[in-house]
């Protein structure tokens, strides 16, 4: 495709590897901690806790809607430039930081169930970068993934067409080698899709109003600026502040009784826990990739990088409500000093919400939401196992551009078993398909975990078993990516490569790459 290149190399920005492994490797073997942390860089164990100390002056900075055309063939167009600038996230001292149409964040881009969409993407950084789309259904060879390079100067225009449920879904690079740092950097925005389902919910729906983007990343401040998050535990780097659409210290006036909030954990390590300063229940709509079928009420949600949710929340005029996020050890299910070393004791002071003296009042909640129709069982085609291991590996590979790992057939069905070899957290993501749970654990999956999924936390010594349909889009030359998600470890090729090919076809080597090298 005109404008795209071959893969980048090595970032230099990607850090020693044997270091962190053999650290790793004396943990795993019951090693002292103070020995792996010794050597790699990692600062001491420690936890973070801001409740309490968020003054919450600033105005939640709404990141803008997508501007976009509808073409004579009514194909709907953005345009997206990454681009390099600096972000006063403090007046007056400027942080240098990347963002899409902007300094730092991209626009939220909408589209509906039905259109073909295309986004003209503008590369004016001076590296190689890719926009993912992630959580959509669509060609292999418009994801965006590491095999759809576009190097600084260069134009990319992928096109498809939104086919799948009304959901909450972002878009960030994916330069293998470097992902972590351009999200880092700013580089993530929103894809919000809609549909006649959830339209006749009559669910709260004005962006920015009463619909409201909650994106949440970790990072720290010094007197001259942001600074990125430090490398802390094996998780990756974490920050000691958060920011929430890049604001710092945000609260969000509302003028509605009843608002639903967007979260999306743009992090590139940690996870949270998110909940109510007033201990409320946490009412959930929505997963990544749709609505549930009822709302759920839980005492928290526990998103870990690169996983949404959809909450509901009713306010009282003149209240302020805080959202939080209180991790804990049994919640991330780690045990003993990785908890500590890994964020799994941190607490936060996300987002205050000001509710006004007087609000539009909303009707009730609807009380089911949407159909989930099982994804079928006794027909699976094929059932896959992937361990995730430490050395930043799935099933004792790293990830090779060159190599395809995995060969689905078009229009089938399979199961895939995920299983954390580790005491530490990792994730599991998977491009083009929306999945659901069978098993978490052996039991059938908690009601968050019950929807439509693109990316699960997956705890250490729980096996998770996913029902996956892969239909639509076949193409033996482009594969599509699964990964664990802390974007460090899938820098360090915690990643695999997986062909939709049509029955009998054979995947064939990625073209244009240089990295057939296995
Ligand atoms: Cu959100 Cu393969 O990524
Ligand atoms: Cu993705
Ligand atoms: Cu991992």
């Amino acid at each position: 495709m005109l404008g795209t290149t071959r893969p980048a190399r090595l970032s230099p920005l990607r850090r020693p590897r044997a270091t962190l492994v053999s650290g790793l490797t004396a943990l795993a073997a019951g090693g002292l901690v103070a020995l792996a942390f010794a050597g790699c860089g990692i600062v001491t164990p420690g936890t973070v806790s801001t409740v309490g100390r968020v003054g919450f002056d600033r105005p939640l900075v709404i990141p803008p809607l997508a501007e976009s055309t509808v073409g004579a063939d009514g194909t709907r167009v953005f345009a997206l430039t990454a681009q390099a600038g600096t972000t006063e996230f403090e007046p007056g001292v400027p942080s240098e930081t990347w963002g899409f149409n902007g300094t730092f964040l991209g626009p939220t881009l909408v589209a509906e169930r039905g259109e073909r969409v295309r986004v003209d993407v503008r590369n004016t950084l001076d590296e190689p970068t890719t926009v993912h789309w992630h959580g959509m259904h669509l060609p292999a060879e418009m994801d965006g993934g590491p095999h759809q390079m576009v190097v600084p100067g260069a134009r990319w225009a992928p096109e498809w067409l939104v086919d799948q449920q009304a959901a909450t879904l972002w878009y960030h690079p994916h330069p293998h080698g470097a992902t972590e740092a351009h999200v880092s950097r700013g580089l993530a925005g929103l894809f919000l899709l809609h549909d006649e389902a959830e339209r006749a919910l009559g669910l709260p729906g004005e962006y920015g109003v009463d619909d409201v983007p909650v994106i949440v990343q970790d990072t720290g401040f010094t007197a001259e600026g942001r600074r990125e998050a430090a490398p802390r535990g094996y998780a990756g780097a974490l920050g000691d502040e958060l920011v929430v659409n890049g604001t710092r210290s945000p609260y969000f006036e509302a003028g509605d009784e009843l608002l639903r909030l967007r979260l999306l954990n743009a992090s590139t390590a940690r996870s949270y826990a998110f909940s109510w300063g007033d201990e409320r229940p946490v009412r959930l709509i929505g997963t990544d990739g749709g609505l549930l079928d009822a709302p759920v009420e839980l005492p928290y949600v526990r998103l870990s990088p690169g996983e949404r949710a959809e909450v509901l929340v009713r306010l009282t005029p003149g209240e302020r409500l805080v959202l939080q996020s209180r991790m804990t050890a049994e919640i991330a299910g780690l045990v003993g000093p990785v908890a500590q070393t890994n964020g799994a004791a941190d607490a936060f002071d996300v987002l205050e919400l000001r509710a006004a003296d007087r609000l539009r009042p909303a009707a009730a909640d609807p009380a089911a939401l949407v159909a989930l129709p099982p994804l079928g069982d006794g027909e699976v085609a094929a059932d896959r196992r992937f361990v995730l291991d430490d050395s930043f590996e799935i099933n004792g590979r790293a990830m090779e551009l060159g190599r395809i790992d995995e060969t689905v057939t078009v229009d089938t069905l399979e199961r895939w078993t995920i299983v954390n070899d580790t005491a530490l957290p990792h994730s599991f993501h998977v491009h083009d398909v929306q999945f659901r749970l069978a098993t978490v654990g052996g039991d059938p999956p908690p009601p968050e975990l019950s929807g439509w999924k693109d990316t699960i936390y997956v705890e250490p010594e729980t096996e998770y078993v996913l029902l996956l349909r892969f239909t639509d889009y076949a193409d033996q030359d482009t594969p599509y990516m699964y990964h664990c998600h802390l974007l460090w470890h899938e820098d360090q090729g915690m990643m695999g490569q997986f062909a939709v090919v049509e029955p009998g076809q054979r995947a064939t080597m990625p073209e244009g790459t240089d990295h057939d090298h296995h």
